[in-house]
């Protein structure tokens, strides 16, 4: 969604307003008076590069901060030795943490050679302490830090880089603010996430999100709709309604509103295809929501089901609020109400105190769910997390053992599951030019799966029927069928 930004009614020599977003639209003002000056002496305009490490989150938020990077005049590049560099940083395991570490020994470099780059870090890991802390120690060259709840302010944090020309830290611990209507910059055209809450309030033991993220505050839904008019009124076909846990989505509004009904309004908005959501906590799945799945031909065939472990003991260790046997019956229910669903989930390995029987019980859980992927992940430490001061952390070569097990078994059967459409039509979003083949598209099925087939890049953003020729474990060969939906 492309908002412009009216800059006629700002006057950038007042003092700032105190309002939101007006603010922002104030300081956005002031930056681009910076960025027209820019343009005029160095024959170009200043050119920025976001980074986007972690989840959906991350890459929503990155679209608003783009947004505002485009209207303050800088120009996208996918290049680091940008005039502005930013990274929106993840902190869910602590590899995402040293990925950006080594990363800034690169900038650092490419800073040496050209001294007015502005290199700017935001997102989960500046939320904790001790990095802020390192960045101002060790990391000196870098510009502006800031955190989760205050992206918005990114106009303002800039114009105070550029005009007091030192580090600005401005990482905010809390928040119970949403800002509406800010500028965003999406990356496709045609299918865009939108987010419906923020936060998180499960605290699941091991997870450091409800520390990074704050707690759980959700959009009002007449703001949630307004934006997906917007966006259908823009082309897009496809939205992705995001929130850490949406099953528990508008339980704290004045007017408390279930997911399942905001489901039903974002279904009556003409113009978008396709619904999907991420991510749902097993606890707060409702059957009213697998009611309205299974009655809706928008929203996907697909629902991301995150079980962490198939162990009960362990799940009590982890705060999950749900036993092997809830979860699975819970499997049951929507597989009866919804035959042809594709499950995916979420596997931790090596959870403190996991034995051998425990590791067994996930691997029953992917034998009975058999899911069409699972990310699997290795358990990481998050200091100020329970589970980090739990007993019984498990030994390295244990928890490699059991993750190449849990790998191969959740591959085998994906490669099976996957392929159930075989000689089938298909409805197919047609997303991109395939990477590897010329002349081919490569496009997503309703149940997320990938399809490869030859078709004109015209064809990009529409929904087309595609004839699944071919399987090849995780994603299909295809052909265009006779008609199209569009
Ligand atoms: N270690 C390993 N995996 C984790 N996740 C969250 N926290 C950790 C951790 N400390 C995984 C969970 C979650 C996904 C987004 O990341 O499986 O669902
Ligand atoms: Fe982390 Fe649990 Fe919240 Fe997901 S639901 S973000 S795993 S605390």
């Amino acid at each position: 969604m492309k908002q412009n930004i009216h800059f006629s009614g700002i006057d950038p020599e007042l003092p700032p307003p105190a309002e939101e977003p007006d603010r922002q639209l104030y300081f956005a003002a002031k930056c681009r008076q910076w960025a027209d000056a820019f343009t005029k002496r160095c024959g170009r305009r200043p050119t920025a590069c976001i980074r986007t490490f972690g989840c959906q989150m991350n890459s929503r938020d990155s679209e608003k901060l783009l947004g505002v990077l485009k209207q303050i005049g800088y120009e996208e590049t996918d290049d680091e030795q940008a005039d502005f560099v930013l990274y929106n940083t993840c902190t869910v395991r602590e590899n995402a943490n040293k990925r950006v570490y080594g990363r800034l020994g690169y900038l650092n470099a490419a800073k040496k050679k050209k001294p007015d780059m502005i290199i700017a870090l935001c997102g989960c890991m500046m939320q904790e302490a001790q990095v802020v802390e390192k960045i101002r120690s060790s990391y000196r060259f870098v510009d502006i830090v800031f955190g989760t709840h205050n992206i918005f302010q990114l106009a303002e944090l800039l114009w105070r880089r550029l005009s007091e020309g030192k580090m600005v830290v401005d990482v905010w611990e809390g928040t119970d603010r949403i800002v509406e209507d800010l500028p965003a910059e999406r990356k496709y055209p045609f299918k865009s996430g939108v987010n419906i809450m923020f936060g998180c309030n499960n605290f699941c033991s091991y997870c450091i999100v409800p520390y990074v993220r704050g707690r759980e505050r959700s959009r009002r839904p007449e703001d949630i709709i307004a934006e997906v008019r917007r966006l259908a009124a823009d082309g897009v076909a496809e939205v992705m309604l995001l929130g850490q846990n949406v099953n528990s989505y508008g339980k704290t509004l004045d007017t408390p509103v279930t997911f399942a009904e905001l489901l039903k309004q974002v279904d009556a908005v003409e113009g978008i295809k396709r619904i999907r959501f991420m991510t749902s906590h097993p606890k707060d799945l409702s059957d009213e929501l697998i009611e309205v799945m299974a009655s809706s031909s928008k929203i996907c065939r697909h629902l991301h089901l995150p079980v962490q472990s198939g162990s009960s003991r362990i799940l009590k260790q982890m705060n999950r609020h749900y036993t092997k046997e809830q979860y699975l019956e819970l499997v049951e229910r929507i597989r009866r109400a919804i035959p042809d669903i594709s499950l995916t989930t979420d596997i931790i390995v090596g959870f403190p105190g996991e034995t051998e029987e425990d590791f067994l019980e996930t691997m029953d859980v992917v034998e009975r769910v058999r899911y069409d992927s699972a990310f699997t992940f290795i358990y990481s430490k998050r200091t100020g997390t329970p589970a980090a001061e739990m007993p019984g952390q498990v030994p390295e070569n244990v928890v490699k053992d059991r993750f190449d097990r849990l790998l191969r078994r959740v591959q085998e059967i994906s490669s099976e599951v996957c392929g159930r459409d075989v000689h089938t039509v298909q409805k197919v979003l047609a997303e991109e030019p395939d990477d590897h083949l010329a002349g081919y598209l490569t496009g997503r099925m309703d149940n997320n799966t990938i399809v490869h087939f030859p078709g004109d890049e015209s064809l990009i953003g529409s929904i087309v029927d595609v004839y699944l020729e071919e399987s090849r474990g995780f994603y299909y060969m295809g052909k265009l069928a006779e008609s199209r939906d569009e």
